[in-house]
């Protein structure tokens, strides 16, 4: 596939905190993942304004599996709901849709219309909007190597580009296997709100605080080597 040149910040997002925003209303933890999804469409909206040109974002781990089946087939329908009422707006938008992770054990018509927004909103250039869905980073890599790739180069072009800034919502600070290579750089960000409260101004007052950071990438800073000489 073409990697088109999104202009702009790579954005990862672990959306968390919808069964516990939930429950915390007496509400069945699937209201938090629908609460969610109107987060995703909002963060969506906002993203190309804030500088984004690659946004990714966690919906579904393969560990979320071991998940009741009733809250992972409630996830599916939410997925597919979001699919059936964006792609038009996504299109519109120069949102170009994909979903990264494995299909082969998602349910048919699910990957069926996966394949159609896809293909819809291939053509847009203005953000690349990564969906992760039955996404493990460990075998990710391991079917990138698995598929030939040897270096760091090759290895990179079959995951997707680094990570600039990896937030993640609802007071807990772990990786979860997201994106483990492309994260090896990345600056963090943390924040106690609930994925469904996350706002587009909360990532705004983020991505200000990225801008102010110092990325050295393993160097030392131009002005200390100066003071050194
Ligand atoms: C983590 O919260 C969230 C998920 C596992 C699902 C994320 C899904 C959405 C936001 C729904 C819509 C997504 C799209 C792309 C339309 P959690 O359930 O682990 O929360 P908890 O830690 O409080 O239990």
């Amino acid at each position: 596939m073409v990697d088109h040149a999104f202009d702009g910040l790579h954005v990862a997002l672990i959306m968390d905190g919808n069964g516990r925003w939930a429950q915390a209303r007496g509400w069945p933890r699937l209201a938090g993942h629908r609460a969610g999804a109107e987060t995703v469409r909002r963060v969506v909206e906002a993203a190309p304004g804030l500088g984004i040109g690659t946004l990714t974002l966690y919906a579904f781990s393969s560990d979320n599996w071991k998940r009741p089946q009733d809250e992972i087939s409630g996830l599916f329908r939410l997925f597919a709901r979001y699919m059936r009422q964006e792609a038009a707006k996504l299109k519109k938008q120069g949102v170009r849709f994909e979903v990264i992770g494995r299909r082969d054990r998602l349910p048919g018509p699910l990957v069926s219309l996966i394949e159609e927004t896809e293909r819809a909103t291939s053509e847009c250039g203005k953000l690349r909007l990564r969906v992760a869905v039955d996404y493990s980073s460990r075998d990710a890599i391991i079917r990138a190597v698995e598929a030939g790739a040897r270096d760091r180069a090759s290895i990179s072009a079959s995951l997707g580009p680094d990570v600039d800034l990896l937030v993640r919502t609802s007071g807990e600070q772990r990786l979860s296997d997201f994106l483990l290579w492309e994260n090896a750089y990345a600056e963090f960000a943390f924040t106690d709100a609930a994925w469904p409260d996350f706002t587009a101004a909360g990532l705004r007052d983020m991505i200000e605080d990225f801008r102010r950071r110092d990325r050295r990438f393993g160097a030392v800073a131009p002005a200390r080597l100066q003071a050194l000489r």
